[in-house]
Formats: C-alpha cells, structure tokens, sequence
C-alpha cells in the first residue's frame, strides 16, 4: 500500500491545567486531516499528540484543588484531553504524556549525553518568569498590567504579572547555535511556515540567542537532572523532547525513530518560536536531524481576542459538535479560515456554511443523485452511452480538482485544498440543474442519455466523497455505504479519486448527511 514515503507529523502537546477549547481541537483536526490524507495516498503516517504535564503551570492547579499533580493530570487526561479525541473524531496513531516512563527514560538519557558533550553547565540567573508561558522574558515582552494588575509589569499574551526568579541553573548553551539555526532557516526556506511566522522567527534570532537556563531547584514536580537531584528539568526542554521519545529515542527499541523521524510539526504561532529556536538547536547539540517543518498555524480569535482559557474565552469543542457534528467541526475550521492565519469564530458564520455548503451544497447533491438512481434504475447503476461536452467537462473537472488538492494539502494549505473539492460540488450541482434529468426521464426516447447523465453525476459525487474524507470522516462512511462498492472510505486512495467509476449498485441513504439544525441559537447564548 505504502509508495515509500513516510509522512510522520505531530501536534503540540497540551497543558493539562485547564480542559481544551476549540483552539486545542482546531490543531488537533488541522494535524489529523494532513494524516489521513496522506495515509489515503499511501504514504507511511503516524500522528503523534499527547499532554505536557509538568512545570509550575500544573503543579499550583493541582495544589489549589488539593491534588497531586499526578492525580490533576491523570483526571484531566482520562475527562478531557482523550475525550476531546473522540469529540472532535481524531485518527491519531500514539498519545505521549510526559509522565509516561517511556519519556522520563528517553529525557534522561538525551540530557545525559548534552551534558557529556559539555552543552550544559552551571550558572546564576535572575530574570522575568511567566508561568502562563512557562518562560523568562525579556522586559520589551511585558506591557503595563491594567484592572486589578494597574501599575505592575504584566505578560503581553497572558496579561497576568511576570515573577521574578533569581536561581542557581543549569544553562543550555543555545548561543553557540545562533548561526547554524540562520543557515538552517536560509537554505531550508520550508522548514518554518507560514513565512509571516518565519520573518518573525528570523529576526528574533538576528537579535542574537543567549543561553537557555534549563533547570529549576524551587519546585520539584518535573525529571529530575541525571547529574544532581535538587535540580528539576526545564518544563519546554522535557516537553519538546516528547517527539522523539514517544518514537522510542533513548529506548532499546528505536525502530520507529528511524523511521518517522523527522517529523512535521503542527503548532500555533504562539510557540513556534520555541519549535523553531530551541528545539532544533537541542537537536543540533545531540547531533540528531532537526524536523522537517515547523508549521505555525494562526490563532482562533473571539470578539478579536486569541481565545484562551486564562481570559476565560474558551469554547468548548462540544458546544460546537453536540450541535453541528464532528464533521461540521472539522470542514468548518478547515475551510473558514486560511491555514496560517487568525481566524474569528462565530457561530452565524458556522450556521451559514452548514446550512449552505453542507447541507445545500453537498448533502442535497448526494441525496438527489443516489435518489435518482433508486426511482429511475431502481438503484443498479447502468451503462453511459456516448459523452456530449458537458459530460466531458466533469470528468475533466474531477481529474484537475484530485490533482490541484493533492497539490494544496502537500504545501500545507488545506482550507485550498476544500476550495478546490467544492469547485466539482458547484459544477455537479450546475450540471444536474442544466441537464434535468428529471424531464429526461419522462421520455423513453432518452433512457440512455439519462443514464449517461446519472453516473456522470454518480463519478464525480464518488470523487468529492474520496477527496474530502479526510476532512469529513463520518458522513462521507454513510455515502460510501450508498455508493461504494463495500469496504471503508477510508481505503479510497485520495490522490486516484478521479478515478473511481461507479460501483454496480447505489443503496438508498437512510437520512440525509447533515441533519438540520433545529436550535443553532442555542450555542450563541
Ligand atoms: O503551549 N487558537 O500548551 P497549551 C488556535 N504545552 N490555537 C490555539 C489557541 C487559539 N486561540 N489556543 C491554544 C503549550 N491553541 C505547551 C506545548 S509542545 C512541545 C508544548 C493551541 O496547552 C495551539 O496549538 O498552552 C497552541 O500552540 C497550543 O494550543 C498551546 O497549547
Ligand atoms: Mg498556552
């Protein structure tokens, strides 16, 4: 099945201090789409996604509800972050937390080595710390608080005051990597995307890279440093670290480290620069290669402002799907908004393109082709007869939009690559209307003409169904119930949708794909 290439990507892993929003699940469908595309061409995929569970952030939830920080995790991950899995119906291949022995193993034995290598020593520090970021900042990051923050210093994203933290640390030594890190990004032009996150990457970077203080010794909820027990490691160097223990770095049984690694990685913008600073310069000191992308998707914003559980603006994911579906979800985020960059939420522009697009644009299509079917052919589809130009235009149309998506999911733009698939829905749509079949078969005289029109109509439905699977996992099953030939959707190779002909037989669909929406003004209260 597999052409040979292997596409392994990631999503960031979550705080499990507070349960997802919508901004979570919007990476988590963003990632799981480009996996299932590229499992439905064939190539060798793994998804990767999982919770970050350690640091400052965890540890004082957990003791302000009078719990381990173990014990905050393991319920947050059991209520919230697996669940938001199903909610949202992502495909992924492993779940990391780091927690699990598996990494505290592969952390331990990557600090080791750096340290053997002489990239870590030991140092004084004083600085800003924000522990909504988990990380020092510079005073130009902080802007005067206001409300009951008035007159302090406070964290431009978090808005919450900075802490000063004064420690004997263990220091990364990232400034030796500063010019390695600028040829990376000058003759990798992909290796940080979009180019508005590059930019700002690469002249952060020109601003010259100190060292990193990788280590803590005033609270004890993280791994312990190999070489000295008071210290407890850095929260973002155990993390980023998950992407290659959780492919067995560091064990007996790197098997899959070689051969997913390197990953893409899927992150929002707010932390790209640490994917793309940090991460690749840990990996430069370890002598291992840096990913094969960074991507830094843009932020979901609402009434203007990123969404975030610290400003108390989250959705949560089943505000959205207990009324509009999984699908609904996952085409919405994706089509709405430009892979890349911010996007508003509201919930009469996700009312209007169910309503439109989904309901009247594809659902009506399918329903009225398989209908059609059933109340002329009795449902067992029948021969075409010779093809008029406006046949041909279809099939043409179905062969360039399999193309031009497989293209736009390969450069990272999904939201081009539904764009594209609507392009055959509006032209099917288009057609049926111009070639009434309905007025066809009232003449005997024209069986064959309808038949011809019918699975002209049928092919390129097969196709969008192929196409935008990945997006649309669970009505597309239920079509492909009605119009496949048996076996699961997920099986259709997306980069040969075009192809598909036909099975002998179209079943009646139970129901329509997308059911309508009888209380969307529930969710807006
Ligand atoms: O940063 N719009 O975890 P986190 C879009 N543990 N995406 C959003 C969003 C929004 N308004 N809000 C959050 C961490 N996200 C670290 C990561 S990785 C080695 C460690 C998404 O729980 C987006 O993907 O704060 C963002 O980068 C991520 O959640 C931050 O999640
Ligand atoms: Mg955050």
């Amino acid at each position: 099945m597999s052409d040979g290439s292997s596409f392994s990507i990631t999503t960031p892993i979550f705080y499990v201090n507070d349960v997802p929003h919508i901004g979570h699940a919007y990476t988590e469908v963003a990632a799981d789409v480009l996996a299932r595309w590229h499992r439905q061409r064939g190539d060798d995929t793994w998804l990767l996604t999982g919770t970050d569970e350690h640091g400052q952030k965890i540890l004082r939830t957990a003791s302000a509800n009078e719990v381990t920080p173990k014990e905050w995790a393991d319920r947050l991950v059991t209520e919230a972050w697996k669940p938001l899995l199903d909610t949202v119906d992502v495909a992924n291949d492993d779940f990391i937390r780091t927690t699990d022995e598996r990494h505290e193993r592969g952390v331990t034995a990557f600090l080791q080595k750096l340290y053997d290598d002489g990239y870590i020593y030991a140092g004084e520090f004083e600085g800003f710390y924000c522990v909504g970021c988990e990380e020092y900042k510079q005073p130009s990051d902080l802007v005067s608080g206001t409300g009951a923050y008035e007159g302090q210093q406070v964290c431009a994203i978090h808005s919450i005051p900075v802490e000063v933290l004064s420690e004997r640390n263990y220091f990364f030594r990232m400034s030796d990597f500063e010019q390695r890190l600028l040829d990376l990004y000058e003759s990798n032009p992909e290796f940080i995307q979009p180019d508005s996150v590059r930019n700002e990457i690469i002249s952060f970077v020109k601003q010259g890279l100190r060292d990193l203080s990788i280590s803590r010794s005033s609270f004890d909820w993280g791994i312990t440093i190999p070489w000295d027990s008071d210290h407890v490691l850095y929260v973002w160097f155990d993390a980023l670290l998950n992407y290659v223990t959780a492919l067995g770095y560091g064990s007996d049984d790197d098997e899959a480290f070689q051969r997913l690694w390197p990953s893409v990685h899927i992150v929002g913008k707010d932390i790209a620069r640490f994917h793309a600073v940090i991460w690749p310069a840990m990996l430069m000191a370890a002598g291992l290669p840096v990913p094969k992308r960074v991507f830094g998707h843009g932020w979901l914003l609402v009434g203007g402002e990123k969404m975030s559980k610290s400003k108390l603006t989250g959705i949560a994911p089943s505000e959205i799907t207990d009324t509009f579906g999984s699908d609904a979800f996952r085409y919405y985020f994706l089509r709405a908004i430009t892979f890349g960059q911010d996007g508003n939420f509201s919930w009469e522009d996700i009312s209007a393109r169910y309503q439109s697009e989904l309901a009247n644009g594809f659902g009506n299509l399918a329903s009225r082709i398989v209908a059609m079917l059933n109340r002329y052919f009795d449902g067992a589809v029948p021969a075409r007869g010779p093809l008029t130009a406006a046949d041909e235009a279809i099939d043409a149309l179905a062969k360039s939009v399999t193309e031009r998506a497989d293209a736009s999911i390969a450069e990272f733009a999904p939201h081009d690559a539904i764009a594209t698939i609507w392009e055959l829905v509006d032209a099917l749509n288009g057609y049926i209307t111009e070639q009434e079949p309905w007025a066809l078969a009232k003449d005997d005289a024209q069986r064959e003409r309808l038949a011809t029109v019918l699975v002209t109509a049928l092919r390129g439905l097969g196709t969008v169904a192929v196409l935008i699977s990945p997006v649309m996992p669970k009505a597309t099953e239920k079509l492909w119930a009605s119009i496949g030939a048996g076996g699961s959707i997920a099986e259709q190779r997306v980069d040969r949708a075009w192809e598909w002909q036909g099975a002998d037989t179209a079943v009646p669909l139970e129901s329509g794909l997308f059911p309508r929406i009888e209380q969307v003004e529930q969710g807006a209260a």
